[in-house]
């Protein structure tokens, strides 16, 4: 876990400075993250599809909004401005849980440099 988050602060200063050293947002983003290998499998699968999924409907979603479902990339690009932005800012998953559930920094790093890279698939 120490590695992986040493690459995610590697790969955000590499955006922040890019342009002027030799890391730019495109060598970032040679290896960018992605929606399939990334951000699905774990971050999206433990933390959102509790809620927002196309199989579930009425009270097993929780107050999710019906047309927010993250289950694929495809149901996910419609709404990934919000997506990103509700993780990054940690507004989602809500507050208040019981259990609690929220992301960590990594996770949210992981989003930004996605979204920096221009969501790939
Ligand atoms: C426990 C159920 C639950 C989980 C888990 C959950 N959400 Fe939500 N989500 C909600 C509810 C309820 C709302 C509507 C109320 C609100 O906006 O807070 C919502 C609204 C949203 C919205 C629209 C409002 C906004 O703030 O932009 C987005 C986008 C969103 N969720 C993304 C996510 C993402 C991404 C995850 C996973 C990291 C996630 N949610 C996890 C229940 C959930």
């Amino acid at each position: 876990m120490h590695g992986r988050r040493v690459i995610n602060l590697l790969w955000v200063s590499a955006l922040l400075i890019g342009g002027c050293g030799e890391s730019t947002t495109s060598d970032v983003c040679a290896s960018a993250p992605t929606f399939d290998r990334d951000i699905r499998p774990s971050l999206v699968e433990d933390k959102c599809i509790n809620c927002h999924t196309t199989a579930k409907t009425g009270p097993e979603r929780r107050g999710a909004p019906p047309d927010l479902n993250f289950d694929t990339y495809d149901t996910t690009l419609p709404n990934v401005d919000a997506f990103a932005d509700a993780i990054t800012s940690g507004r989602q998953p809500p507050p208040n849980l019981e259990p609690p559930l929220s992301t960590t920094a990594e996770e949210r790093d992981l989003v930004s440099v996605w979204r920096q890279c221009g969501f790939p698939q």
